[in-house]
């Protein structure tokens, strides 16, 4: 599913529609990245009037990411798979690798394809990581994709990422057999890194809706709370913190975490096959 949303405005003149933004290049903006045109800006200002903590949100997940890699990096981990990866080209996983070793390998998936070209050419000197443009909701052709396959060795352990990902699987997707069915496929000792956002946010809530009739469609975005996360984590361990809101996630000194976590409405959690 591409996360391209049409501004509801008259015309395909209108310059909000000439290029269609999109949600992955907004938040490169966000991110103060340099994959995004005025168009893009124009609409992350729209949302920043509806739902002015979206792009807080955004840059904390950022710094999510980051603790997160640093912490299977610590763990071991030295091959990262990331479903739904957005443009990875501010402090995403093989930037955070590089800082830490040399013997990591990365691989992005997503199925927006401006997100695909954006990405091969960020990556275009990264040797240690690829980039897949396919659907995840096809677990079985991605693990024997080639390019995945000339540099991950599924008979050792692999973090796969799911974040903000599984918020745009619907229910009938069955994100639950979705999890399932890539572990099946991966060693023991392989985890899996989560962050979706929760239920019962009033202010996200009212947000969305409001963003929703701004534009021809609302966004593609499901709420889960924290039972259906565990669900969703299946048979898979939950390390330490366990699910918790994302800025109880092993929060560091130099950022603004560990603060006001009742009200962000995002949970995060890390599982670990061991069986
Ligand atoms: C909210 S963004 C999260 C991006 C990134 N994980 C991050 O943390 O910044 C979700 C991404 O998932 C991708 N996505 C959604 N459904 C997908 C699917 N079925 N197959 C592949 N990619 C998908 C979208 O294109 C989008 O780039």
């Amino acid at each position: 599913m591409a996360s391209t949303w049409a501004p509801n405005q008259d015309g395909p003149d209108h310059p909000h529609n000439a290029p269609e933004p999109s949600f992955a290049r907004i938040n490169d903006y966000w991110l103060d990245g340099s994959d995004h045109t005025e168009a893009d800006v124009e609409i992350a200002t729209r949302i920043t009037m509806c739902a002015p903590h979206i792009p807080y949100l955004v840059r904390e997940l950022r710094h999510l990411l980051g603790r997160m890699v640093r912490e299977l990096h610590g763990l071991g981990i030295r091959q990262f798979l990331d479903l739904g990866s957005g443009i990875p080209n501010v402090q995403h996983i093989h930037q955070v690798v590089a800082e830490l070793s040399a013997d990591c390998r990365v691989v992005y998936v997503d199925s927006d394809p401006d997100v695909a070209s954006r990405s091969q050419a960020t990556l275009r000197d990264v040797p240690f990581a690829r980039f897949i443009s396919t659907d995840i909701r096809q677990p079985a052709e991605v693990l024997a994709d080639p390019q995945l396959r000339e540099i991950l060795d599924l008979s050792e352990p692999v973090a796969v990422f799911l974040l903000g990902t599984l918020q745009e699987i619907a229910d009938e997707d069955d994100p639950r057999q979705l999890v399932a069915d890539y572990f099946a496929r991966l060693s023991q000792g392989s985890y899996l890194a989560l962050s979706h956002f929760g239920k019962g946010d009033q202010q996200l809530a009212s947000g969305l809706d409001m963003f929703g009739r701004m534009f021809q469609q609302p966004p593609p975005v499901r709420m889960r709370d924290t039972d259906e996360l565990r669900a969703i984590l299946g048979d898979l361990s939950v390390v330490e913190p366990g699910i918790v809101r994302m800025p109880l996630w092993h929060p560091s000194d130099d950022q603004d975490m560990g603060q006001n976590a009742e009200h962000v409405p995002v949970h995060v959690a890390l599982g670990v096959k061991n069986q």
